[in-house]
């Protein structure tokens, strides 16, 4: 029986993963612009749009956001208690992660925009930076790669923004590793709709 295209797009969505080992092979140029182009088709507050991204592919970049964020790694680590054997494996591994990313894209928003500088104005910039990072996801997916959504740079803005001298409006808010996938991860197991939806009135 052949299946309708909706069934066919339902299951592309429900069969991304989280993809945390990548093939060294680069993702070729045209593929990642069609990428961030899709990206930017996603839905934001007021259409405002407030994403800023910067993309990382140069070993020497990588290496320099990376010292940055594990050095503030270490100190957290070290302030909750941590010891040094844990704290020096969990930089070492985040290390190589970013080391063997063919792409590393960091998300950001701009802070400057927003309609009003009210609360709920800048929650709903976070949450539209989110949809687009989910966009750019599936749509590494639709071109065959895996990604992964690292919250990282969050832990470590004003490092992040000081290793790569980002314009004082950007706010890091994660960082998304993109390459061609060296796993196939099992899917992580998905509450049920009915713990998830409330119909009021049933
Ligand atoms: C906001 C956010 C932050 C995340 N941070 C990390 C992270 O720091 N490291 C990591 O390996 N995965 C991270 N993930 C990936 C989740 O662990 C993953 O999406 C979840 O386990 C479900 O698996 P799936 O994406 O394969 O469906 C993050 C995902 C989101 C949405």
């Amino acid at each position: 029986m052949t299946k309708l295209p909706s069934q066919a797009l339902h299951e592309f969505l429900r069969s991304r993963r989280s993809v945390r080992e990548f093939q060294p092979r680069p993702v070729p140029d045209e593929v990642l612009e069609r990428i961030l182009d899709t990206g930017i088709y996603a839905p934001s507050a007021h259409n405002l749009q407030p994403w800023r991204i910067v993309l990382l592919r140069k070993p020497e970049v990588k290496r320099k956001l990376a010292f940055a964020l594990t050095e503030r790694m270490r100190r957290d680590m070290a302030a909750e208690g941590a010891d040094k054997e844990a704290i020096e494996a969990r930089v070492a591994r985040s290390i190589r992660r970013m080391d063997e990313a063919p792409v590393a894209l960091l998300l950001n928003r701009d802070v400057d925009v927003v309609r009003r500088d009210a609360p709920p104005e800048h929650t709903m910039a976070v949450q539209s930076v989110a949809a687009f990072a989910l966009q750019l996801m599936l749509a590494a997916h639709a071109e065959g790669l895996g990604s992964v959504w690292v919250c990282w740079p969050l832990y470590a803005q004003a490092e992040t923004r000081a290793a790569l001298a980002l314009p004082a409006s950007w706010e890091p808010q994660g960082m998304l590793f993109i390459g061609y996938p060296a796993e196939s991860p099992v899917p992580p197991p998905r509450l049920p709709r009915n713990a998830v939806v409330w119909e009021v009135g049933e």
